[in-house]
């Protein structure tokens, strides 16, 4: 078997994107561009496996393992180049189900051979990553020089599993105290904005049935009152429904904030995005 190759990876959040590339620009890097990257993430892999669809680019199976430390990592990775993406992912999801999909926006430049990767993540933000294949040679010089302070573990993958974990713990909380006397079943939802905030509700009905609220109404409700006007992931809960899709609604409704690719959590078992709850959404701007 070939062996894998390996880099010396490093991963921070990146608080101020624009004054990194600037860095590494004035440091001489060569700028390779914007590469728009999907990466699905696969089940029951040793390590980690995921696919990667880009623009520009080839489509890539990618199988690594990697510490999951804070500083300065080994990754070990193979890359394999793929005919048919649509067919591949479409396998690999039926064989070892699909873990999570990660889009971002990447721009690429190299310095002294080292990859320096600033990274917009859907429902993340700002990253920069750095891989070295010298095994790190110029790691630490470069970390100081783009003023990288610290560095965090994990892979987006899992930051993007986390967030929606903690959103659905925070759909959860709100749907235990849901006033639903009439029709006893209890829903929560919560928001979350592109700054990571964090905003819940539950339905509450009432004895004239029409003038019942829905749970997404009334987190849209606790967004709006806190001055956000923006939503990046939607978690939904119902106490006696594993999946409970929103009602049709509070699709357009939740539409007003967001976007297609806005991720919604079915309870923990399924993710959608909102332009597939809702497609041809009627907005007022043609
Ligand atoms: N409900 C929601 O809170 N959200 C939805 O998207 C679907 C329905 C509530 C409304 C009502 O209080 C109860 O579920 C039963 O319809």
């Amino acid at each position: 078997m070939a062996a894998p190759q390996r880099n010396l990876e490093i991963k921070a959040r990146d608080a101020n994107p624009r004054r990194s590339l600037e860095l590494a620009l004035e440091l001489g890097a060569e700028d390779r561009g914007e590469i728009s990257q999907r990466d699905t993430y696969f089940g029951h892999a040793n390590g980690r496996l995921k696919l990667r669809e880009q623009d520009p680019g080839d489509t890539e199976l990618i199988q690594y393992r990697r510490a999951d430390e804070a500083g300065p990592r080994v990754s070990d990775y193979r890359l394999v180049p793929v005919g048919d993406a649509d067919a591949l992912r479409e396998a690999l999801d039926a064989a070892l189900g699909t873990l999570v999909v990660v889009e971002k926006s990447r721009r690429l430049l190299i310095w002294e051979g080292v990859r320096i990767h600033l990274d917009e993540v859907e429902g993340l933000g700002s990253f920069v990553e750095l891989e070295d294949p010298s095994g790190g040679d110029w790691l630490d010089e470069l970390s100081a020089k783009l003023g990288i302070r610290e560095p965090i573990a994990g892979s987006y993958s899992d930051l993007l599993l986390e967030t929606s974990e903690l959103l659905l713990k925070a759909a959860e909380a709100a749907m235990r105290n849901a006033y639903a006397p009439h029709s006893d079943f209890k829903v929560g939802a919560a928001l979350r904005t592109p700054s990571g905030a964090i905003y819940a509700g539950a339905n509450v009905e009432n004895a004239a049935y029409p003038q019942s609220q829905c749970a997404e109404a009334s987190a849209i409700g606790a967004l709006i009152a806190a001055g956000e006007r923006e939503i990046a992931a939607v978690a939904l809960v119902a106490e006696k429904l594993d999946v409970c899709p929103p009602c049709g609604g509070c699709r357009q409704r939740l539409a007003e904030f967001a976007q297609p690719d806005t991720p919604v959590y079915l309870g923990g078992h399924e993710t959608t995005t909102l332009g597939e709850l809702l497609p041809l959404s009627f907005q007022l701007e043609t």
